[in-house]
């Protein structure tokens, strides 16, 4: 999948909201046996659930808390090969078997939100796949040269 393809959908679309909801949109449609990718965003000391597609998810996550709020706790994306593996691991979806969470950071190296995505699958997640959602997530922000 050609991450341009994204980037011309996205066009010059400057809302954040809008832009995390058809990017979910995106790529629940065109990756494989996934069953939940979305975002959540930093209000304060939680994680809020933020544009999704898939089942209903939690909508609060604290800080050290499942795979999300370890990711953001230490600032670095987590490949989780079997969540029943991972102590803590928040089952929105009890049909999770596999999760990547990639924090995003602002120009200040601050982290504004994560993207997250759930598989059924066991080991979902290749190196190669976690690069194309890392650079996925990071088109949350419009550059404005579009
Ligand atoms: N599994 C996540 C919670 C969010 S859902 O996967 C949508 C976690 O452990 O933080």
């Amino acid at each position: 999948m050609d991450i341009k393809l994204l980037d011309a959908i996205l066009g010059d679309e400057d809302d954040i909201i809008s832009r995390m909801a058809n990017i979910s949109a995106f790529l629940y449609e065109h990756i494989s046996d996934i069953n939940w990718v979305g975002f959540y965003i930093v209000r304060g000391d939680v994680l809020k659930v933020g544009p999704f597609q898939g089942k209903v998810a939690c909508s609060n996550i604290p800080k050290g808390k499942g795979v999300c709020g370890t990711a953001w706790e230490r600032l670095e994306t987590i490949v989780v090969p079997d969540t029943h593996q991972f102590e803590g691991h928040i089952a929105c979806d009890a049909a999770s078997r596999s999760e990547v969470v990639i924090p995003i950071l602002d120009e200040n190296g601050e982290m504004f939100a994560e993207l997250d995505v759930d598989s059924p699958l066991l080991d979902r997640f290749s190196e190669k796949e976690v690069e194309f959602l890392t650079q996925a997530s990071k088109l949350v922000f419009y550059k404005g040269e579009n």
